[in-house]
């Protein structure tokens, strides 16, 4: 198969679809791969590192498009990428098409066999090209909070650890999933006193064997958050309901109770945040206060780290490509239907329920059994 990759162009995005190790194994496959010159460059990959692995390179997007069978890419397409949809090509990439009608509406056009990242599930139920984002974004939950809360940013002025005479940070984790569970990693291995609070009792219990000792565990309820962050330096809002709206679990009211210079990093805020007083921020402009405690809530955290972040995703990526470009989608499916799950749109079809049903009356799901 001819599988390609173009440089992002959404704004900030560094990352990028395929890392040179990616294209040795498609080479290696016998497939041919097409890169757009410098798409590799955000996150560190030199377009003779590309070269060397067996890519033929191309000066510009368009070109790569043309070429290209199967694109696999990091964001969803911006509206002038869409001109480059042909019926029967492959897209492999992150979509949130239950976001997005004008992307949805141009790969319905444009007849595209769509596969989307955060919809593909394993057969246990987890998502394993979403969780690397998760991993990420838990650990550097941490780091940017220990740099918030420094004195020149707003924060308290105290150091995570602390040192020996003076009191650790404590720091509350609300929701002890991936996220959650990264982030007390990072927190424990930094020396600060972390509590965690989840509803899911069997999580509380995996987290507490654990690290042991380590960590408080507590189950989530308004009456435990609220002693919980009254005390806290650092609070990780990390809490997830799959499908459905997150719950803002941590109240407006607790912020005038809270020490001024506390920060609270909102990671959940790409599922519209699980604070009542979250606002979507920016790499660009990532903090703001609000009744003396310092918000971080930047909707895309792992675009801090792009080139962690890019072999993190590809790791995870490069597995279900392969079995694609292999056999091609239809193919592919049949002998792993693991990969179905991924498939949005299919010859001008809405193939995922949870996107067709994101707009009541005006998509209607399709199944992809009838099609293929
Ligand atoms: N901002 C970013 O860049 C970024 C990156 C990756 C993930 N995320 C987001 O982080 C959030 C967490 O993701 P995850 O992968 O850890 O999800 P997850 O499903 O692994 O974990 C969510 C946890 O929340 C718990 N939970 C549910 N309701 C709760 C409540 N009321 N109180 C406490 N805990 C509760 C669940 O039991 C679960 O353990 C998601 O919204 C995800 O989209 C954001």
């Amino acid at each position: 198969m001819r599988v390609g990759c173009v440089k992002e162009i959404k704004n900030n995005e560094y990352r990028v679809g395929l890392t040179p190790d990616n294209v040795r194994s498609y080479v290696a496959a016998g497939h041919e791969v097409y890169i757009q010159k410098g798409a590799g460059n955000g996150s560190g990959f030199t377009d003779e590192e590309y070269q060397e692995a067996g890519a033929n390179l191309l000066n510009h997007a368009a070109e790569v498009w043309a070429a290209s069978e199967m694109m696999v890419k990091v964001k969803e397409p911006l509206e002038e990428e869409f001109k480059y949809f042909r019926e029967g090509m492959i897209l492999y990439t992150y979509l949130h098409l239950a976001a997005d009608r004008k992307e949805l509406d141009a790969l319905l056009k444009g007849r595209m066999k769509s596969v989307a990242y955060e919809t593909l599930q394993e057969r246990d139920g987890s998502l394993p090209l979403l969780s690397p984002m998760s991993q990420i974004a838990g650990r550097l939950s941490i780091q940017e909070g220990a740099k918030y809360l420094e004195k020149r940013f707003g924060g308290e002025g105290i150091l995570l650890a602390g040192v020996p005479g003076t009191p650790k940070a404590n720091v509350v984790i609300l929701g002890g999933g991936t996220v959650g569970m990264n982030a007390c990693k990072i927190a424990v291995g930094m020396g600060a006193s972390v509590t965690i609070l989840d509803i899911s009792l069997p999580r509380l219990e995996y987290l507490d064997n654990m690290f042991g000792a380590g960590i408080q565990t507590l189950y989530s309820n308004d009456s435990n958050i609220e002693m919980a962050v009254k005390n806290a330096d650092l609070v990780i809002g990390s809490v997830l309901i799959p499908g459905g709206s997150t719950p803002k679990v941590f109240k407006r009211r607790y912020l005038h109770e809270m020490k001024p210079g506390a920060v609270f990093v909102d990671v959940a805020v790409d599922q519209g945040g699980c604070g009542e007083s979250t606002r979507v921020t920016t790499h660009d402009d990532p903090v703001y206060v609000e009744e003396g405690v310092v918000h971080y809530c930047v909707g895309n955290m792992p675009g801090a780290v792009p080139r962690t972040s890019t072999i993190a995703l590809t790791n995870a990526t490069i597995r279900y490509g392969l079995q694609i470009a292999e056999a091609g989608l239809e193919a592919a499916c049949r002998k792993n239907p693991v990969i179905l799950s991924g498939i949005n749109t299919y010859a001008g079809h809405v193939t995922c329920r949870n996107v067709a049903e994101a707009f009541p009356g005006e998509y209607t799901y399709t199944d992809l059994f009838t099609l293929f």
